[in-house]
């Protein structure tokens, strides 16, 4: 009995899993195990040797179960030791960046620029896309034989046969907002109006849809000089510059009199573009005193009241502050191009946080 004790225990000992210790509790304990076939042996025993060799079986068969159990705990304490090892994890990492898209260039340039004009004390104003050719044109002092009509490559909408109302029209600029934010606000009044506008041309320079921003400013006393602090202001906060020239060069349009097309000074030096030094000169936008014929389409007195306006192109601006050489690419929904020039999608720019990243 001492000689299967001691074999049974060490084997119960040096057991490396569950399986083998339920193949010895099968050989040892088990119906006809070692241990149950001996106690079947005891009534073949003596009254006398049955009561020494009974209580010493038992007692064995008790010592194996509870050795087969203190076992069973331990490996299955050591598997959750080594699953605790295994599985390891630093819970106070960062969490894992996941890109979910990024902003587009024209998107993080329009808040910038809104953050910039707002700080100045201008609201955001919208209009249509699809306007009318009164909003678009005849109400901006561009009447039907006006050659700006032509020049600006209009797309028109159809009507129907017999129907001779004017076609509406997809708007060749953000001025007709202009109109819409006068009749709707009055004066005085100080508004940008970012979106959407449409041409027919292509190349790389040009696409049939692109973005503008309009400005207008209207009250009792504001003069060409307002219109060039604020332009100032503008650029330097725009281009991240302490100091910049602007260059008024006398212009036409048919809403301003008088016009300027405003250029900035500007160096290529090396193929890329810095802002506020060298001898180049780029054109940025178009501007003016608001035409009282235009404030007069406004419903806003032009004995009383004068401003100024101008048109920014903002993916030209985006292509020049962000050195992206082709407009075209802005329009194509290329994932690498958009992965590339985009910007992370929760850094919104601000004047006190910094515009770019
Ligand atoms: N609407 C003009 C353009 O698209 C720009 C402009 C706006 C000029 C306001 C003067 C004043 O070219």
């Amino acid at each position: 009995m001492d000689d299967l004790r001691d074999k049974y225990i060490n084997l119960i000992a040096n057991a490396a899993d569950e399986a083998t210790l339920e193949d010895l509790r099968v050989q040892a304990v088990g119906k006809k195990g070692e241990i149950s076939l001996q106690m079947r042996e005891l009534g073949k025993m003596s009254a006398e040797e049955r009561q020494v060799a009974g209580p010493k079986l038992n007692a064995l068969k008790d010592e194996i179960n509870s050795a087969l159990a203190a076992k069973k705990q331990g490996l299955a304490d050591a598997a959750l030791d080594e699953r605790l090892r295994a599985e390891w994890m630093d819970v106070t990492l960062p969490a894992r960046h996941r890109r979910v898209g990024t902003i587009h260039p024209v998107s993080q340039v329009t808040e910038e620029v809104t953050a910039i004009f707002a700080d100045m004390g201008f609201a955001v104003a919208e209009g249509p896309q699809v306007e009318s050719d009164w909003f678009n044109f005849d109400a901006l002092n561009i009447p039907g034989h006006h050659p700006a009509r032509a020049e600006m490559d209009t797309f028109y909408t159809h009507r129907a046969p017999g129907d001779d109302r004017p076609p509406h029209v997809l708007r060749t600029h953000t001025s007709p907002v202009q109109i819409r934010t006068m009749q709707a606000q009055g004066a005085p009044l100080r508004v940008i109006a970012p979106g959407r506008v449409y041409r027919a041309d292509y190349d790389q320079t040009h696409t049939p849809m692109f973005h503008q921003i309009e400005g207008l400013a209207i009250d009792k006393d504001i003069s060409m000089a307002n219109l060039k602090w604020v332009l100032e202001e503008f650029v330097k906060a725009f281009f991240e510059v302490d100091d910049v020239e602007l260059r008024f060069r006398a212009s036409h349009f048919p809403f301003t009199e008088p016009s300027a097309e405003v250029d900035i000074r500007c160096s290529w030096e090396g193929g890329t573009l810095k802002v506020g030094e060298g001898d180049d000169w780029l054109e940025i936008l178009g501007s003016g005193m608001v035409h009282p014929k235009v404030l007069e389409a406004g419903n806003i007195d032009p004995n009383e009241w004068q401003g100024f306006a101008f048109g920014m192109g903002i993916d030209r601006i985006a292509m020049l502050k962000y050195g992206i050489p082709d407009l075209r690419a802005f329009f194509d929904s290329d994932l690498r191009w958009l992965r590339h020039y985009g910007f992370a999608s929760l850094d919104v720019p601000t004047l006190h946080g910094g515009l770019s990243r």
